[in-house]
Parts: C-alpha cells; sequence; structure tokens
C-alpha cells in the first residue's frame, strides 16, 4: 500500500477535494447554474495558488464524475465549454506558477479538441515539481478498480492478486494516497471519489458552498486534520 504520511509539520502532502455547491450557489443568487460553475472555477484557481503557498505536494480536484453526464444538456455543454476555456487560458499560469497537470480518468469520452489541449497541458507541465494538480475528469473510483481488473485479466495475470499489485494498476500509483479528503456544501460522502486510494484518509465536510471556498477555509480544513492522529487501524 502506498501511504503517504504527514511528518511535514502535519501539512498533508496530498489533499483531494470534491468540490460540490456550484449549482446551489447559482441558485441562491437567482442565476442559472454554469455561472456557478464559473464561479467555481475561479474559486478553484485560488485554492490550487493557496494550496501551493501552504506547501501541499498534491492536490486533487473532482472535477467531473462518470455520474455528471446524467445532468442536462445545456449543463453538461457549460461544463466542458469552461475546460476548454480554462485549458486554452490558464495553463500559461499554471506552469509559471510551476504546477505539473494531470488528468486522470476516461478523458476519451471528452470532445477531441478538450483531450488535445489537455494533453498538451500534462506535456507542457510535465516537468515542473512545485505542485501536481490533479483533475480527476469522468473519473469514477469504481470504474477505476474495474479498470485495474480488467488489466488483470488482460494480463492474464496467475498467482494471488495482491494490494500492491493493484495499487500498481490505479489511475496515478505514482501519487501517493491522499492524506486528507474534503467535500464542500454539507454533503457527508465522498462519492465515488478515491474509492481506492482514500481508505485512510481523513475526512473533513464543510458547509461552505465551493465557489466561497477560499485560503481561509483550507486552513481550518488542515487545522483540523493536524490536530488528529492517525494510526492506519493500530492501537
Ligand atoms: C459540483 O457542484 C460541481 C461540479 C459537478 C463541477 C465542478 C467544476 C468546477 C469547479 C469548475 C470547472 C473545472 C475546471 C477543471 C475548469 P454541483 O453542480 O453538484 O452543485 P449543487 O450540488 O449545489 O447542485
Amino acid at each position: 500500500m502506498v501511504e503517504s504520511s504527514d511528518k511535514r509539520g502535519n501539512i498533508p502532502i496530498h489533499v483531494g477535494i470534491v468540490m460540490d455547491g456550484n449549482g446551489r450557489w447559482a441558485k441562491r443568487r437567482f442565476l442559472p447554474r454554469v455561472i456557478g460553475h464559473q464561479a467555481g472555477m475561479k474559486a478553484m484557481e485560488r485554492v490550487i495558488d493557496s494550496a501551493k503557498d501552504l506547501g501541499i505536494r498534491y492536490l486533487s480536484l473532482y472535477a467531473f464524475s462518470t455520474e455528471n453526464w446524467k445532468r442536462s444538456h445545456s449543463e453538461v455543454q457549460g461544463l466542458m465549454g469552461l475546460f476548454r476555456y480554462y485549458l486554452k487560458g490558464k495553463i500559461d499560469s499554471m506552469h509559471r506558477r510551476g504546477a505539473k497537470v494531470r488528468f486522470v480518468g476516461h478523458l476519451d469520452a471528452f470532445p477531441d479538441d478538450i483531450r488535445e489541449i489537455a494533453q498538451m497541458a500534462m506535456e507542457r507541465t510535465k516537468d515542473n515539481g512545485d505542485i501536481d494538480v490533479i483533475f480527476c475528469v469522468n473519473y469514477g473510483g469504481r470504474q477505476e478498480i474495474v479498470d485495474a481488473v480488467n488489466q488483470l485479466l488482460v494480463q492474464k495475470q496467475v498467482g494471488p492478486v495482491t494490494e500492491e499489485t493493484m495499487r500498481g494498476l490505479m489511475y496515478a500509483p505514482d501519487v501517493p494516497d491522499p492524506d486528507l479528503l474534503i467535500r464542500t456544501a454539507g454533503e457527508l460522502r465522498m462519492s465515488n471519489f478515491w474509492l481506492w486510494e482514500g481508505a485512510y484518509s481523513e475526512y473533513y465536510f464543510t458547509d461552505v458552498y465551493w465557489p466561497d471556498f477560499n485560503k481561509a477555509e483550507l486552513e481550518r480544513a488542515i487545522e483540523s486534520y493536524a490536530g488528529r492522529e492517525r494510526r492506519y487501524g493500530t492501537a
């Protein structure tokens, strides 16, 4: 098992976030949902900067789940438009900030142009090392495990399958397991995010809607995390 440690002054090495509440944020303001996602994108940019400032080495962001296709056509199109805008306009600044951008999930279901710019973004930033920003897109934790099992079948693996084998077949085996998983907007579940990797993660939930999440909120989450004792099942 890849376990990241929290021995650096209790700053988590890997933080994962379920960015929830864009729709409700917009509804409260009588605005269309896509405006909520736009505000969510701005919050995401601020939080990436804050995570880097705070010394978080890996930040994973649940940007589009395998279930999100079930949303209305206009909302899905709106989200695709935002991905396009973000990837075309913001990768330069991510690069200048020393961020290595990665995508995990079934990106193949996305429109060709988005796939291509995502690929270019990964290529462009691959040598950066200040922070890894992992966008989970068309990602589902169960799908990730199913994909791993299918790889075993293709490889005709004989003999016992270990946790180590399975871990190596996940989408980002080199990324340490998340130390801290955050979900905004008051829901108390992880909705298929880092199912395998999150086995020993600490959870933090806040009522704050994602567009209002900021550095102070991230610090609050880290403070809560820092006060916990992680025992990984030991006494
Ligand atoms: C959940 O809020 C959020 C999403 C499904 C999309 C997350 C997308 C972003 C933060 C913006 C763009 C990202 C990139 C990579 C450019 P919700 O719509 O489920 O909110 P609700 O529960 O209040 O309806």
